[in-house]
């Protein structure tokens, strides 16, 4: 699987964000060591709390199908077309530290299949908490 294969996944995901509260669709293409790309869009609610990032859904439909190992992740996201990065937010960085080598997994970061940075986890969570 090419990485800009997984970003235009990341980008086709974005149209099943549900989103009626902050406008802002997210797209998430989280890419297995089996070779399953599994996909995320944030869901929003009207009580707020219960909302879930794009990343952690992709995380939570793979780990809630018994596969625990990972690649990498594009994530894309933004309110109308895609122009700026969309990082992870803190609580799925910590998702991804529970499960993924921070010094191996990588984040894609972009707005275009073409237009795209890599990152590792660890640069984006150093010194993370682990038990
Ligand atoms: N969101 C994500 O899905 N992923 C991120 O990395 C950042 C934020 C969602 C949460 C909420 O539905 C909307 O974007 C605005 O915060």
């Amino acid at each position: 699987m090419l990485d800009s294969e997984l970003m235009e996944i990341a980008i086709k995901s974005r149209q099943f964000a549900y989103i009626p509260y902050s406008g802002f669709k997210v797209g998430a293409a989280l890419l297995a060591s089996n070779g399953k790309v599994y996909t995320g869009c944030n869901i929003e609610n009207s009580s707020y709390t219960p909302s879930v990032c794009a990343e952690r859904t992709a995380f939570f439909k793979a780990v809630s199908e018994g596969v625990k190992d990972f690649e990498k992740i594009a994530v894309v996201g933004g309110k109308d077309e895609l122009k700026e990065y969309c990082p992870p937010c803190g609580v799925c960085r910590q998702v991804m530290v529970e499960f993924c080598d921070p010094a191996r997994f990588q984040i894609l970061l972009g707005n275009s299949p073409e237009n795209y940075r890599i990152y590792t986890l660890a640069e984006l969570m150093p010194l993370s908490f682990k038990l």
